[in-house]
This record gives C-alpha cells, structure tokens and sequence, in this order.
C-alpha cells in the first residue's frame, strides 16, 4: 500500500488521521518536533493500532530531517506517495502577541515541506487549512468560492500558505493539492487512548468544557451572549476529529485516483450553540457544567458552518459522528486522562 507522510503527526489531528490512514491500510512515517505534542503518542498508536510507530522527531524546517523521512520512506516502505502536512502553530491570540513566530514557523515550514517534496519527486500534498480563511462570512452555510478573508496572523498564515501552493501549482503541472479546510474539530478516538492535549489554559471551547466536567475549572466563560443567533451565543461547525482523519483518506484517494487538486469544507453543515455544546457535554459526562456570562471575545463572529456539499461530490466524504458521539468520545478520553498524556 501506498505510504503517506505526516508532519505533524503526534498532534490532535495527525495523530488521529495516522490511525485513519492506517485502517484504510496505508503504510504512515510521522515528524514531529514536539513542540505542541507528547512523544506519548506514539505508545498509546501503537496500541491501538497493533504496530510500532514509525516516526522521526524533528522540525520540518530542517532540510536534514525531512530528507530522513523521505529516506526512511524509501527504505522501509519502497517511497513516500504524498505529504499530509499538518505541522503549524495554531493559538489565534498568541498570533498576534508573536506573529513572526507564526510567519517562520507556519510559512517557513510549508515552504521547507514543499522543497523537499520536491527533492524527492514527491507532488502530491494534502494542506491543513481552516474556516478561519473565511473571516466573518457573508452568507450560510460558507461554500468554497466564499470570499477570503483573514483577521489574525495565524489565519493570515493558512490563507498565504494557500496562495503559495496555487501559484506553485500554475508555475508546475506536476503539483496536486488538497486544500482541507477544517471547522471546528473536537472530540477523541472511541478507545480514550488519545486525544486533544492543550498546555495550558484551552483556547478552544470543547477542551475547556472538558476541564470543567473534570473539576480542573469551576465553570464556562461563555463569550458573548448577544450575537446574532437564536440563543445570542456563539455557533460553530463542531466536527468530530475521527470523521476529520477519515476526510484526508478521502482526499489522498482523490489525489492519487483523479491526478488533479481541489478545495472542500471538512464540516458536518450543523451549528451548535455554545450553550447547546455545554449542555450537551454535561449530559454526556451526567453532571452540569456551570455558565458564567462574560464579554464578547475580540475577533469572534456570530456563527460559521459549513457547506459540506462539495466533499460529498468530490471525493464522497461526509461526517457520521453527532454531537452526542463528540461529547462522549471527548469525555471517554478526559476523564479516563486527566491530566493528558503527562500521566
Ligand atoms: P496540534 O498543535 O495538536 O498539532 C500540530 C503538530 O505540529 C504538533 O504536534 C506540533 O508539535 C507540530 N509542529 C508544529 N510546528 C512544527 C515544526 N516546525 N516542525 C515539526 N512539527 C511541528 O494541532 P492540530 O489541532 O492537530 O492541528 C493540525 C493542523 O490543522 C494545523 O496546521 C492547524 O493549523 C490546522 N487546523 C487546526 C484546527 C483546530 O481547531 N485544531 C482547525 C483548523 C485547522
Ligand atoms: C467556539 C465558540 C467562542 C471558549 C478557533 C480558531 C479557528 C480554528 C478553530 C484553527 C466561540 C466560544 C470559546 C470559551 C466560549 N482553528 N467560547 N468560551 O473561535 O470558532 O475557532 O478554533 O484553524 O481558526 O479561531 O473556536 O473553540 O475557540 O470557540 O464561549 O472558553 O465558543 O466565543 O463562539 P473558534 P473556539
């Protein structure tokens, strides 16, 4: 089976894809620098997943560690057949307290990812791109050819690492890539063995419920509780991360069976409330997660879902997972795993 390479790969998303990619029966060679993820991982994909992990620690900037893995590929697996490239930095407020950090790191690193690809006559590449592309949007559910814009350097990253990628596929016919744009993942793999691991305070708001259900915070900061929405508070396009792994099956058998690019929500269509999610989380962990009514959260919009027509044309994805699997799939997980992957 074809071998696929993933940057980023003992993150949330890659780590939950790698076990995907795995089950569709692809051979997976993961880099990681570990600057957001734990060297843990990899145990607990190994037990699930029945094989040992191989995986390369190391920062995709460095020419002489991606050139391992593509070695690695070649000698392990007879070639990698393309790049799932996920590694990036990915806090929104702390874009803009260190947004060089963001330019080097995010755009230096998709542009060392591409170099060597290129090197080892590799073209094909899934990118990890986000609704975030989409700004505050103008009509709902967001299609694909929505207009762009960006209003943080973190979505400024995704949206030139976009721009980069189109240019280089009109400068060489060779180039195919997926362009992913993920709403909001949440959730866990069924065995509780992984999951999403913030440091620190969560950004996001379902690993903050989460620490709530377990006792870590005494209650939801609910941001904001007089949008444009039928509650006033915030709605999104919760997605569970497994249907999220299996939209980049879908997107590499596309690459690879159609030999041309494309661009598609990864979304389920539905948008949930804030107040609806938390209700939702408490029934799955059967205790009541306290609100508390704060301000609005500079920067956040009224409400963002998906159009996920086009993936289920394009390629024949779409989302299985509800709400209530989200819930309890993330609760598995953190009450199983307090305290992540630190024990
Ligand atoms: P994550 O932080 O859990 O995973 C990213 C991984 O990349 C981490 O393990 C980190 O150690 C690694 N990494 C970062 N920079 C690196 C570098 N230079 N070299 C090697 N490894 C490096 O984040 P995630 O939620 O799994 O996100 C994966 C991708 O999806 C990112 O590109 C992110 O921007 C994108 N995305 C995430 C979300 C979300 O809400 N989680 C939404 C849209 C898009
Ligand atoms: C969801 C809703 C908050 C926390 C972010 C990035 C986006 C993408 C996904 C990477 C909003 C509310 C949150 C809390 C709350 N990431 N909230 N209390 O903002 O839709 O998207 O993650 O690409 O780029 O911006 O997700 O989970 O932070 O917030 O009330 O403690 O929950 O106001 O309405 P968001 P989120």
């Amino acid at each position: 089976m074809p071998c696929i390479l993933l940057t980023g790969a003992t993150g949330y998303i890659g780590s939950h894809t790698w076990l995907a990619l795995q089950d569709a029966g692809f051979d997976v060679i993961g880099v990681d620098s570990l600057v957001n993820s734990s060297i843990r991982v990899l145990d607990r994909l190994e037990t699930i997943g029945g094989r040992q992990p191989v995986f390369v620690q190391g920062d995709v900037r460095d020419q002489a560690v991606m050139d391992r893995c593509f070695e690695l590929g070649q000698a392990r697996f007879g070639g990698i057949k393309a790049v799932v490239h996920f590694a990036a930095l990915k806090a929104v407020g702390e874009s803009v307290e260190r947004p060089l950090d963001y330019f080097e790191n995010n755009l230096g690193g998709l542009l060392a990812v591409c170099q060597a690809m290129k090197r080892h006559g590799v073209f094909n590449l899934v990118f990890s791109s986000s609704a975030t592309v989409y700004g505050k949007p103008e009509r709902l559910p967001i299609t694909e050819d929505a207009p762009l814009r960006v209003t943080n350097p973190y979505g400024q990253t995704k949206l030139l690492g976009e721009e980069m990628l189109r240019e280089l596929e009109r400068c060489d016919a060779r180039w195919h890539v997926a362009y992913l744009r993920y709403f909001n993942p949440v959730g866990a793999h069924h065995s509780g063995l992984i999951g999403e691991d913030p440091r620190g305070v969560p950004n996001n708001l379902m690993p903050y419920v989460a620490q709530v259900a377990i006792g870590k915070r005494q209650h939801l900061n609910v941001f904001g509780n007089d949008y444009n929405t039928p509650d006033g508070t915030g709605v999104r396009d919760y997605i569970h991360v497994c249907d999220l792994a299996e939209g980049h099956v879908a997107a590499l058998r596309y690459l690879a069976d159609k030999g041309q690019s494309l661009t598609v929500n990864l979304g389920t269509g539905q948008g949930y409330s804030v107040v609806e999610l938390a209700q939702a989380y408490g029934k799955a962990a059967d205790r009541e997660i306290p609100l508390v009514f704060a301000p609005r959260r500079p920067g956040d919009v009224d409400a963002c879902y998906a159009d996920p027509r086009h993936a289920f044309e394009t390629m024949g994805w779409k989302a299985s997972r509800g709400l209530e699997q989200m819930c309890i799939d993330s609760w598995r997980w953190q009450s199983t795993n307090p305290n992540g992957f630190e024990g």
